[in-house]
């Protein structure tokens, strides 16, 4: 079989658009063949992600992209938004780092549960989160 992807964008601006998004993410994820373990962590990443972007940009959107028929099956989830950007990453992605009173563990926590993981964003730029996961 030829290397294929198929990608799915699912804009976000309110939590009916979370929950859009973590669906299409957990659906795409078992047809790929994750785990209904990793199928779950695949949708919590989804979740953590697009809430950041309701609560800090407003809108965005979620990218997924299903990579099969390769060596290894995977997915890419792209968190992107134009909002007002992450002064410090570094500090962002501390545990129990949050400007909003919340458990700042959503960024560092994503990092944990994915294979990969890339953050770019800077003031007034949006950020963008990528985040990748193989089927094992
Ligand atoms: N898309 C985003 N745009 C701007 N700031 C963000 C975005 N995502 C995360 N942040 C910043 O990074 C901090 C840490 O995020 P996170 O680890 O998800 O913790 P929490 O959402 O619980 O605060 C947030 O409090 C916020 O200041
Ligand atoms: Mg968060």
């Amino acid at each position: 079989m030829t290397p294929q992807t198929e990608e799915i964008r699912v804009p976000v601006e309110s939590d009916t658009d979370i929950v859009a998004a973590r669906q299409k993410g957990r659906m795409l994820a078992t047809r790929l063949g994750f785990s209904s373990g990793d199928a779950t962590i695949v949708a919590t990443a989804i979740s953590e992600l697009a809430r950041n972007i309701v609560l800090y940009a407003k809108r965005g959107e979620i990218i997924l992209i299903a990579m099969e028929g390769g060596e290894r099956a995977g997915l890419i989830i792209i968190a992107k938004d134009d909002g007002e950007g992450i002064p410090d990453i570094r500090q962002a992605m501390q545990d129990g780092y949050s400007t909003s009173g919340r458990l700042g563990v959503g960024l560092p926590g994503v990092r944990r549960l994915m294979d990969d993981f890339e953050i770019v964003s800077d003031s007034g730029k949006g950020t963008t989160v990528t985040v990748k996961k193989w089927v094992r």
